[in-house]
């Protein structure tokens, strides 16, 4: 059975953080990993935009010495045809030595991992979970602050749509010590399957709706995106769409050294002033995405350097 990646959750804090070490180490010796890939095929499966997550898979893989394939659209493969998922994925799977699957649906890639004769991983179902940009994010947060433990984390914005949130949440519940500020307008609140996760496992989280109220308390603060394909009305995006805007003022409240992230795209909710600022940490973030998913390619087919 091939080993798949649909949640963050099925990779355990040791596999995160051997992850992690990899990561580091190809940043270091980027020459020493430049055929480990030689012969295999990434197919990278979108069936919704992407710029970031779809070109970094890619990337990583050709950093390798692996080779690419696959579409960027439903509209340009057969699921326009009315092909199902599954039947894709087993065509697929006879071409590329794994998989990795972006879809509008929530659990679409757990559905593929159950007929997939490859790995499957998961680039971002619906407004569920997006475990890889979880790794960039984990990456990041150890680089910058030096620790994965006693972490105040806000994460602000669109937290019920928000896909990459529910999975740093999960992901980083896990480390010592950590404690959530949630921010969002009442009706972008997280999931309640998030809040009974956090309930579980006995961390603590607040909500609140004011960015300014606890901005200076936070040592990450992790903006998002309104996720406008996940509103049922456009008159509802638009009321909601302005709620955080990040500016410098709001930064002077901010600590010197907080870490400012966010999964990309932006459209309001950084100003443009704030990205010169060395506490925005999201360009380096992006990059960090692409060493993560090199070696976790690696971990799912077993190569070694
Ligand atoms: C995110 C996503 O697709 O969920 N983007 C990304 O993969 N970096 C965030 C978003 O689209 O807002």
């Amino acid at each position: 059975m091939p080993r798949h990646l649909l949640d963050i959750r099925d990779l355990s804090t040791q596999e995160l953080d051997a992850l992690m070490d990899r990561a580091d180490d190809i940043i270091q010796n980027p020459k020493r990993y430049a055929e480990c890939m030689h012969g295999k095929k990434l197919a990278t499966l979108f069936y919704e935009p992407s710029t970031r997550t779809r070109l970094s898979f890619e990337a990583a893989m050709l950093e390798l010495g692996g080779s690419v394939l696959g579409f960027s659209s439903a509209d340009s493969s057969s699921a326009s045809k009315g092909e199902s998922v599954a039947d894709t994925v087993r065509t697929v799977g006879c071409y590329a030595d794994i998989i990795a699957m972006r879809h509008p649906k929530e659990g679409a890639p757990t559905a593929a991992a159950q007929v997939s004769p490859v790995p499957i991983i998961n680039a971002g179902d619906g407004g569920h979970n997006h475990p890889t940009q979880t790794l960039a994010d984990l990456l990041t947060i150890r680089r910058e602050k030096g620790r994965l433990n006693q972490l105040v984390i806000g994460c602000c914005g669109d937290l019920q749509f928000g896909r990459t949130v529910h999975s740093l949440i999960n992901a980083m519940m896990r480390y010592k010590s950590i404690r959530f500020v949630l921010i969002s307008p009442e009706e972008l609140r997280v999931p309640e399957y998030v809040r009974e996760s956090m309930h579980k496992n006995g961390v603590t989280f607040v909500e609140v709706e004011r960015l300014e109220d606890v901005i200076g308390t936070l040592d990450i603060l992790y903006m998002t995106r309104v996720q406008r394909e996940r509103f049922f009305n456009e008159a509802d995006y638009v009321r909601l769409k302005d709620s955080y805007i990040l500016d410098t003022d709001k930064m002077r409240l901010a600590r010197r050294d907080l870490c400012v992230l966010h999964p990309l795209p932006r459209v309001n909710e950084i100003s443009r002033a704030v990205d010169d600022d060395p506490r925005a940490c999201y360009f380096r973030q992006v990059a960090n995405g692409k060493y993560m998913r090199e070696a976790l390619l690696m971990k799912l087919l077993e190569v070694e350097a």
